[in-house]
């Protein structure tokens, strides 16, 4: 499908989400929000996308939600537009096939939002973050206030939200709000590496890596271990699990087939 507001690139399995309105730092209206859940509706559908990335054209990542359609909003249309993106998010979140945040610049509001929905987050040193709502006399809606706290800790991301304060990537990576800082032109390279080294192990492994994770920092942890050991035993039943151990045994190079 063809978007007006993203561009989405193929490559080696990778598929590349750039969000793509340079003029208004890549903020998020409606339609954007829209476009980025058929994106990822249609990469995790398609077999030949193994993981994505997404980042943002120009000098932002993505500067927040759009102000403009913002300042219109009414009590149900501003509710229904957090649920609608929320939603959107959430298949980012929930995605089986790894999904990494590459942070070019600018990445507020919504942008810090998206970004902590993805699986992880890797930094140029040029990224900035922030949740700068309270500034707008609105709260975060697209996820801030439940995330952050969830990535940070409470006191941290408390102190982020309240304040509506930017920080650098340095701080960013300081407060584990991203995994790794790298310079401008090395970060599309370096997380499409990081990303390969993902995509080179058994794909059903790390999709159940991904959901153990996902529902377990929402359960207690006596539940986690029982997801964790029913993952365990239905791996047990693959051929990947057969290949890859074979692989180890034989000195060899997995061939996973997802199967
Ligand atoms: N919504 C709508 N438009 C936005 C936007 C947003 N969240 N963020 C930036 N833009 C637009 C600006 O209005 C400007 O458009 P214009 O050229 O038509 O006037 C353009 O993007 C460039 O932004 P500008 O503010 O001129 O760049 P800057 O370098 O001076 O400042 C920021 C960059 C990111 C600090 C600043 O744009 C900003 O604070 N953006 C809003 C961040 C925010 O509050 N996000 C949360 C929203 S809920």
């Amino acid at each position: 499908m063809a978007f007006r507001n993203l561009t989405v690139e193929h490559a080696d399995r990778i598929a590349t989400i750039t969000v793509n309105r340079p003029d208004k730092l890549n903020a998020l209206n409606g339609e954007t929000i829209t476009e980025l859940g058929q994106a990822m509706d249609e990469l995790r559908a398609d077999d030949a996308v193994g993981g994505v990335i997404l980042t943002g054209a120009g000098r932002a990542f993505v500067a927040g939600a759009d102000i403009g359609e913002l300042q219109s909003q009414d009590v149900l249309g501003a509710r229904a537009r957090s649920t609608a993106g929320q939603d959107v998010f959430r298949r980012f979140e929930t995605s089986p096939k790894p999904v990494i945040a590459a942070v070019n610049g600018f990445a507020l509001g919504g942008g810090c939002e998206l970004a902590m929905a993805c699986h992880f987050r890797i930094a140029s040193e040029s990224a900035k973050f922030g949740q700068p709502e309270v500034k707008l006399g609105i709260v975060p809606g697209y996820g801030g206030t439940q995330r952050l706290p969830r990535l940070i800790g409470r006191g941290r991301a408390m102190q982020l939200l309240l304040t509506g304060d930017m920080i650098d990537a340095a701080e960013a990576y300081r407060l584990g709000l991203v995994n790794s800082v790298v310079p401008a032109d090395e970060l599309m390279t370096s997380t499409r590496a990081i990303l390969g080294r993902i995509l080179a192990n058994g794909p059903l492994a790390v999709s159940y890596c991904i959901e153990a994770v996902n529902r377990g920092m929402e359960s207690t942890l006596e539940d986690g271990l029982r997801l964790e050991a029913g993952f365990f035993g239905i791996l047990a039943a693959t051929s990947d699990m057969g290949e890859g151990m074979t692989a180890f045994l034989e000195k060899r190079t997995p061939v996973f087939t997802g199967r």
